[in-house]
């Protein structure tokens, strides 16, 4: 199947822009700029001046959490969870789980979020979920000590690697989450580390989240966050660290030398009163930082364009810097670096990088004039403005149409599953 985007501008990467044609083969892009003479389109698209980017990855968030949207605001992260979230969080079914997720993927899609990185219970009807509406996931069981030393949950994590790793033609990938370091005691912990290391997966973790988790886990262990689990030997090229907001200079230049990767959730950690991670030190120390929204009872959205022009303003304030985290990086946050630390070829618009695109309307008042479309992307652009996602070569959803989610059915469930919450 051979797609063909014509009359668009592309943000090939984050440094660059150029006028042509797009041409898709099956998953991936076979070429930009002008057409090859032997290129046949199944299907040609007229993108009328439109931009096309790069699909946005959210790598850090808990899908079904859709569910629980505006159910607990206005508080700060423990009473959050142990007061309001964990008990909902009792009640919840595989069932819910699919359809939370269906919700969430539907948000994705017509927000033009073509990847995400999540972490969750239930996580094989999530697989489920994520196969059917035809998005991009890495996707993890989440793991907590509880009362069996986190057995239970580990052999969970392990039969969803064997299940799903790789899933739908590689759309889906399985990580290993230990939830944190204050939910996960030193065996579980070693257990789930142990266990990335067997199957080569990567570890996707929350990190550093609040100042009482940070200054907690001194106490316990004599180190912070980011060096216990380099105690552990849990800091390497396959780790995440969701959040990082309250990481010293030192467990920066940790991470940046173990070329972990930070998940950056700017909005969550504000919504929360968690803090403002130091995203300027860390590009100083090289780490990959990638961006995510967090789940959408903390956000209380996935709305990834709201993340990235946050990310790209909200550190000049802390600073009084206008030049930190500029445009460019906010959108390489958003795209190629968290690909990167997923693990798949994507986040670029070049040939041979798998097809998961978005096209931008360049034609409403908010993106006129469009002359500089990097800055377009970053400071002048919503959700709302994007009229077609593809991902791994398919077309999901194109001018206010799902081509894969039964979006009428999505809202009856979610209404039913809410109800027996009481939500
Ligand atoms: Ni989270």
């Amino acid at each position: 199947m051979n797609t063909l985007f014509t009359n668009a501008r592309i943000l090939v990467s984050t440094g660059e822009v150029i006028a042509g044609c797009l041409g898709v083969t099956d998953k991936l892009i076979a070429f930009t700029g002008e057409v090859p003479e032997d290129f046949k389109a199944q299907r040609v698209i007229d993108c009328e001046g439109d931009l096309l980017m790069p699909g946005l990855v959210n790598a850090h968030t808990h899908l079904a959490m859709t569910l629980f949207r505006n159910a607990a605001d206005d508080m700060e992260l423990s009473s959050w969870l142990r007061e309001r979230i964990w008990p909902l969080e009792d009640q919840l079914t595989g069932e819910d789980a699919y359809w939370g997720t269906m919700l969430a993927a539907a948000e994705c899609i017509r927000g033009g979020c073509t990847c995400v990185n999540d972490m969750y219970f239930f996580m094989d009807r999530t697989a489920q979920a994520v196969a059917d509406a035809g998005i991009r996931a890495m996707l993890g069981q989440g793991i907590v000590t509880g009362n069996d030393d986190g057995k239970s949950r580990l052999a969970l994590a392990k039969s969803l690697f064997e299940e799903f790793d790789g899933a739908e033609d590689g759309r889906i990938k399985i990580a290993i989450t230990p939830h944190a370091e204050y939910t996960c005691n030193k065996a579980t912990l070693a257990a789930a580390g142990d266990l990335a290391d067997r199957l080569g997966a990567r570890l996707h973790i929350h990190l550093s989240e609040t100042f009482q988790e940070h200054e907690e886990c001194k106490l316990r262990h004599e180190l912070t966050p980011a060096a216990y689990l380099a105690s552990l030997g849990m800091l390497h090229e396959r780790t995440l660290l969701a959040h990082c907001v309250h990481i010293d200079e030192d467990d920066a230049a940790l991470i940046g030398e173990a070329k972990a990767h930070v998940l950056h959730c700017p909005q969550s950690n504000l919504k929360l009163g968690s803090g403002i991670a130091p995203v300027p030190a860390m590009l100083a120390h090289r780490i990959n930082v990638c961006l995510g929204t967090d789940g959408a009872a903390s956000n209380n959205n996935l709305d990834m364009f709201e993340e990235l022009r946050l990310a790209a303003t909200l550190h000049k304030g802390v600073t009084g810097n206008a030049t930190d985290v500029t445009a460019k990086q906010a959108l390489s946050m958003a795209t190629v670096n968290g690909a990167y630390a997923l693990g798949f070829n994507a986040g670029r618009l070049t040939a041979g990088a798998l097809a998961d695109i978005i096209r931008i309307a360049t034609k409403v008042p908010n993106m006129v004039p469009a002359n500089d479309l990097r800055s377009a992307a970053v400071y002048s652009a919503s959700a709302a403005d994007v009229r077609m996602t593809m991902v791994n070569g398919r077309i999901l959803y194109e001018n206010g149409e799902f081509y894969t989610i039964d979006i009428d059915r999505v809202y009856a469930e979610v209404g039913r599953i809410v109800e027996r919450y009481g939500l």
